[in-house]
């Protein structure tokens, strides 16, 4: 403990020009024709270096967690939006905006609907509440919600088993899309997944599962691709990815990027931080390409390295210490910051 506090006391107290190690970065937010977003917890809005740097470098905001289900919902029923309120609260006095997160996911349901899972009646009415209360407490304020995250198995078998689809059924997708379009008539209505580009399979069923969504007339209108990708990710995968989900004609986010440098892949990186800043690159390119219209925006999922869920165990890694994404843990723009600037000019 006091070897590890010692340490980050003597980091933290680097000169102030340490910045110029890494040289410094115009405000992100100014260089991409695109809303930028960053994630976080309702903790950081209160501390002032992640709040001022955030605040310079990016316009959008996501909840990382505190809007979801598991934190929101109560067992009666009732709603707790107290740290959603305060990130909302933070985005608008520093003129960023709030891109939803999330609504309904597999892994998130919750005691109330469990108890309610043998009432298929009381069930639907709970969903729909569910859905209008927390979209109706923004309503005008926050313009666009995932509404559904994450529906597809990882090997792309089809849709996960999870509550929402054994009470609802295969539906229950739409008829969540309907709910938040009655609970909000102008959100623009998202839904959100992983390994897109990593797995083409899921992709394709991901993309099968919208357009049957489209052809039944749910009210749709973007895709995200979350974007947790390795560094070592194999050329190609991500451009094919980006082209192909936006070749539905719906708004495209980036809902949720890092690179993980993590050396204990399957297939070790020679040189992670060469490979980081080549498929950042990919994906800025391939994002680029995409017409302008249908570019929802980037959201990185997190602020500085020490802020990231990957070095977190809940990010289901190991604690091998990750830097997946543009600022170091003292704020300042690392190399891939300014790789960022390079790709987007
Ligand atoms: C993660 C957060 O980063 C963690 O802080 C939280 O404990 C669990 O969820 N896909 C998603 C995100 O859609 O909501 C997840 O975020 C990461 C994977």
């Amino acid at each position: 403990m006091l070897a590890g506090g010692a340490a980050l006391a003597l980091s933290q107290s680097l000169p102030a020009d340490a910045e110029a190690a890494y040289g410094d970065i115009p405000p992100l937010k100014s260089v991409t024709p695109y809303p930028l977003g960053v994630a976080t917890s309702a903790t950081k809005v209160s501390d002032p270096a992640w709040s001022a740097l955030a605040a310079r470098q990016f316009s959008r905001l996501t909840a990382e967690w505190e809007m979801k289900m598991e934190y929101v919902l109560q067992a009666d029923g009732s709603l707790k939006l107290d740290r959603a309120d305060k990130m909302v609260a933070f985005a608008r006095r520093n003129g960023m905006t709030v891109h939803g997160h999330t609504l309904i996911w597999y892994a998130q349901d919750g005691e109330y609907f469990q108890k309610l899972s043998a009432k298929p009646d009381a069930f639907l009415n709970a969903y729909v509440d569910y859905i209008a209360g927390v979209m109706g407490r923004y309503k005008g304020v926050i313009p666009s919600w995932d509404v559904v995250n994450e529906p597809i198995w990882n090997d792309g078998r089809g849709l996960r088993p999870c509550l929402w689809q054994k009470v609802l059924g295969d539906d229950y997708i739409g008829l969540a899309l309907e709910a938040a379009h009655r609970a909000d008539p102008q959100a623009l209505l998202f839904i959100n997944d992983y390994n897109l580009e990593l797995t083409p399979k899921k992709r394709a069923t991901f993309l099968k599962l919208i357009e049957t969504l489209l052809k039944n007339g749910a009210p749709l209108h973007g895709i995200g691709t979350q974007t947790h990708i390795d560094a070592g990710i194999t050329p190609g995968l991500i451009r094919s990815a980006i082209a192909d989900i936006a070749s539905l004609g719906l708004k495209v986010h980036i809902s949720e990027l890092d690179i993980s440098l993590r050396e204990d892949h399957p297939t070790p990186v020679a040189q992670p931080r060469i490979d980081q800043v080549r498929t950042l690159n990919e994906l800025l390119e391939a994002y680029q390409d995409v017409p302008a219209n249908q570019r929802y925006g980037l959201t990185m999922w997190a602020l500085r390295d020490s802020d990231s869920w990957l070095n977190t165990p809940q990010g289901g890694k190991s604690l091998i210490p990750d830097e997946p994404v543009l600022f170091d843990r003292l704020g300042r723009p690392k190399p891939l910051a300014q790789a960022f600037v390079n790709a987007v000019k």
